[in-house]
């Protein structure tokens, strides 16, 4: 396709902040017409979006890592694309891209926006366009950098939540590959089996189980060396009961409170924090977005397992732009197995 079959972008605006999860109003669907490139501009049109937790942040007013997206912007969001017209050298006609594309059918990459890059993806490409936004992407980075940052060892006990989801299951089998007894919490017996038989992990306690803590000590006989932290709240809070002396806390997310994003206040308190104390544990946050220099040996890596066949990786996918909120409820509703994404289009 070329620029002169396109001339219609779709994007979702953001309308509203929400209150508590995503409502009918707080995004809206709009058409509006693609502006001509001009010289430093490339048209490129979203194949696959990620869907991320982190949009319910980026969605509020609350104190970020990031700017809130002003209201009445193109909501932002990660996604793989391809180049369909090109004003600018680095970004080739044809070229499968990953980065900023916003929640949107085509964006105009212009090299005076410096805060929207795009990684041109290698041709040709050793897995599907979604593995960019999962495994081979910011998710299997984001897990590659936690399990380092905790610096997880053999004999170690691991404990990830959210063990069933795009950076949980990448994490939960890297910390295998070193050696440890890896524990994965997950919603539902289904997911617990899937994280056990098909990731590798050791066990998986079933967080919306009435006796998970029950579940969890009888998971964790010798105590919890490293905490990979993706879910905040009561579950964070029993696992600090947990750790063993000298326990490292890599505190990825804290997706139980994000509805409350905006209203910080609401934000739970983690009782059992002192346990860093008691325990002289140490609790690290951070983000992906801080270890650009560190993706090409994350993904060398991971590709390296998955060549072998030494990683799963497992994808849910939406189609179509117009069911991106309805994928990200379902995100919160715990629907997703793996890295969740919404097909867009496929490449020409
Ligand atoms: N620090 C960073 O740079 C960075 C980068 C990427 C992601 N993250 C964080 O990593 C975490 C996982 O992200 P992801 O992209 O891999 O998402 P994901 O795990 O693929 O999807 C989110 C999962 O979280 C679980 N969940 C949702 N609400 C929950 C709740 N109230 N209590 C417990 N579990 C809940 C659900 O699984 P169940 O069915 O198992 O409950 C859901 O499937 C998030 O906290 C995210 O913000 C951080």
């Amino acid at each position: 396709m070329s620029i002169a079959t396109a001339t219609v972008n779709r994007a979702h605006r953001l309308r509203r902040r929400p209150v508590g999860g995503l409502s009918d109003g707080d995004l809206e669907l709009v058409e509006e017409a693609i502006p001509e490139l001009v010289d430093g501009q490339a048209l490129v049109r979203t194949l696959v979006l990620s869907i991320d937790p982190t949009c319910r942040l980026w969605m509020s007013d609350m104190r970020g890592y990031m700017p809130p997206v002003p209201l009445g912007d193109v909501m932002r969001g990660l996604g793989v694309g391809q180049v369909l017209a090109s004003r600018r050298a680095d970004l080739p006609e044809g070229a499968l891209v990953a980065g900023w594309t916003g929640w949107q059918e085509y964006v105009v990459a212009d090299d005076t926006q410096l805060e929207a890059p795009f990684t041109v993806l290698p041709d040709p490409l050793p897995a599907p366009p979604a593995a960019f936004l999962g495994a081979l992407g910011h998710t299997g980075v984001t897990a590659y950098i936690g399990i380092d940052l905790g610096r997880v060892q053999a004999g170690d006990t691991v404990v990830i939540s959210a063990a069933a989801g795009a950076v949980g299951s990448i994490a939960g089998q890297l910390a295998k590959g070193r050696g440890a007894r890896v524990v994965g919490i997950a919603g539902g017996p289904d997911k617990c089996r899937h994280v056990v038989e098909t990731l590798g992990f050791d066990a998986c306690v079933d967080h919306r189980a009435d006796d998970w803590r029950e579940q969890l000590d009888a998971a964790t006989p010798d105590g919890i060396d490293v905490d990979f932290e993706n879910v905040g709240g009561a579950v964070m809070d029993h696992i600090l009961m947990r750790i063993n002396l000298g326990a490292r806390v890599v505190l990825c997310g804290m997706i139980s409170q994000y509805d409350a994003a905006g209203a910080q206040s609401e934000w739970a308190g983690q009782v059992n924090i002192g346990q860093l104390i008691m325990r002289r544990a140490t609790i690290q946050g951070f983000l992906v977005l801080d270890f650009a220099d560190r993706f090409e040996e994350a993904i060398t890596h991971l590709a390296g397992l998955l060549a072998e066949g030494k990683l799963h990786y497992d994808e849910t996918a939406l189609d179509g732009l117009e069911n991106v909120p309805v994928a990200v409820t379902q995100m919160f509703g715990g629907a997703n197995t793996g890295k969740l994404v919404v097909q867009v289009a496929e490449p020409a």
